[in-house]
């Protein structure tokens, strides 16, 4: 689009409803501030400028809100007066002079650029005000959109809306575009008659229509277009967010046996053909490779999974995990930064945090990296096709050479050179026979103790 733009995202808004010592807009969706995932949107915009409208905990939000390759201004609302008191808190952006100016809010996480580059088409079309709209059968709580042989004439809030209004089904998302020349006249004509005694931003509407400029609406879904006031609508847009990434990533071609168990975060990469059985949980940072298999209730975050390799059940892969391929990570056990070789097999209860594990290498159950001195943490390297018996314990820094042995049960604490045998435990005694006398013992201390009742 040829035509300038501002875009003026609101969050300075006190979040009484949320209930909370921070900000509602720094509350995660798919771990990501919900104030992240709107300038995302709005970067996708083709807008020239944004100005971040900042109040309650501002330093946070701003920080929360600045995402790799998107430029911000800040303007702070000293008072929370209503939404059109706090788009005027960024007059100064506004003054400049842009083609269009679009305002949007910071607790409306799902939407997509896509309604708003729908209300830039309109103002290019020759609208002053476009309001995105949505339909929904629950409407309470959002401002409704007055019709009046077939126009838009106002947006009445629920508080100040009639029995009659309040039947109404077609909502405000508080998303608009306005025309950069007449947005600062509009905008300052607002007052605050009204149930709250705020500056409502809707209220340009009818300000537009009584100056004789033209305003209308567009529709978006009702998906993106849901608010988060309260921790209720927080969970029903992470419901809906992750439906949406799900179904994209089934689409792309990975295969979710139950999808509504497997949960996403906003960064979470999956390749083609992978398979992710149900009960896992993706946190931030997770990279899994095409064909790879994560099977049932495993964590996984910042980590990565190369193709052919499997987790779980039951795994838990942490910050710096790098599996390569084929490799495999089984039941209850925790990786964390540390890459595990191709072909490399950590099958059951292992710790592995801080190694390196060459290709082929096989862990037994019970192996332990000792990483952690309290104050400290060392590395275990470990070479290819090394062999770790079961329940051994590698006190790092500590390596275990190429094709080299470690007997089950040891505790080793000194390097182990490629293709030698270590044995860190007490060598087994066997005393034949010794177990009949041992036994006749017992009994006669049992039969004692009878006897003297
Ligand atoms: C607003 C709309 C309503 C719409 C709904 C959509 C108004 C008057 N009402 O209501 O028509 O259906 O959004 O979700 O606009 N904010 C400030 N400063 C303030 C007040 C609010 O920056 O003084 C910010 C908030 O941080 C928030 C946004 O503006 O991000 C919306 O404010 P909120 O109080 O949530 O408005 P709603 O009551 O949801
Ligand atoms: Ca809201």
């Amino acid at each position: 689009m040829e035509r300038t733009c501002l875009a003026v995202i609101l969050a300075a808004g006190d979040s009484t409803r949320m209930k909370s010592s921070k900000s509602k807009v720094l509350h995660p969706v798919a771990n990501r501030p919900m104030i992240a995932h709107v300038v995302e949107a709005v970067a996708h915009t083709d807008i020239s400028s944004v100005a971040l409208v900042l109040g309650r905990d501002a330093e946070a939000v701003a920080k929360a809100a600045s995402i790799d390759g998107v430029e911000i201004e800040t303007y702070l609302q000293t008072e929370r007066k209503g939404t059109g008191h706090a788009v005027l808190a960024a007059r100064e952006a506004i003054a400049r002079g842009y083609d269009d100016i679009i305002v949007t809010y910071g607790d409306v996480p799902l939407q997509t650029d896509a309604p708003l580059k729908a209300a830039r088409q309109a103002l290019a079309d020759g609208s002053d005000v476009v309001v995105i709209g949505f339909h929904s059968d629950k409407p309470t709580g959002y401002g409704r959109l007055l019709v009046k042989d077939g126009e838009l004439i106002a947006i009445r809030e629920e508080k100040d809306a009639t029995d009659a209004e309040r039947t109404v089904t077609w909502c405000n998302s508080g998303l608009m575009a306005i025309n950069g020349a007449k947005a600062l006249d509009l905008l300052s004509r607002i007052g605050n008659s009204n149930a709250k005694g705020e500056y409502y931003l809707t209220d340009v509407v009818e300000i537009a229509r009584s100056l004789g400029a033209r305003v209308t609406a567009v529709d978006a879904p009702e998906v993106e277009m849901t608010g988060a006031n309260t921790r209720a609508e927080l969970a029903v847009i992470e419901r809906l967010w992750q439906e949406r990434r799900r179904h994209a990533l089934m689409i792309s071609g990975v295969t979710m046996i139950a999808p509504e168990t497997v949960f996403l975060s906003y960064d979470t990469v999956i390749g083609q053909d992978a398979l992710i059985e149900p009960n896992v949980v993706f946190g931030p940072g997770a990279v899994i490779d095409g064909g790879a298999i994560i099977h049932a209730f495993c964590h996984i975050e910042g980590a990565h999974v190369s193709a052919g390799a499997t987790v779980g059940p039951f795994a838990r892969l942490r910050p710096g995990a790098d599996l390569a391929e084929g490799s495999k990570v089984g039941n209850f056990c925790e990786v964390k930064n540390a890459r595990v070789g191709e072909g490399a097999k950590i099958n059951h209860l292992t710790y592995v945090g801080d190694a390196r594990i060459g290709a082929g290498a096989n862990l037994g159950a019970g192996t332990i990296t000792c990483n952690y001195d309290g104050v400290n943490k060392s590395e275990t390297v470990i070479g290819a096709h090394a062999f770790v018996g079961s329940n051994s314990s590698l006190v790092a820094p500590v390596s275990i050479g190429d094709n080299a042995y470690v007997a089950s049960g040891s505790v080793i604490t000194e390097d182990v050179p490629a293709d030698a045998l270590a044995f860190g435990r007490a060598r087994q005694e066997t005393k034949p026979g010794r177990a009949t006398g041992l036994r006749e013992r017992a009994l006669a201390i049992k039969a004692a103790k009878k006897a003297k009742g």
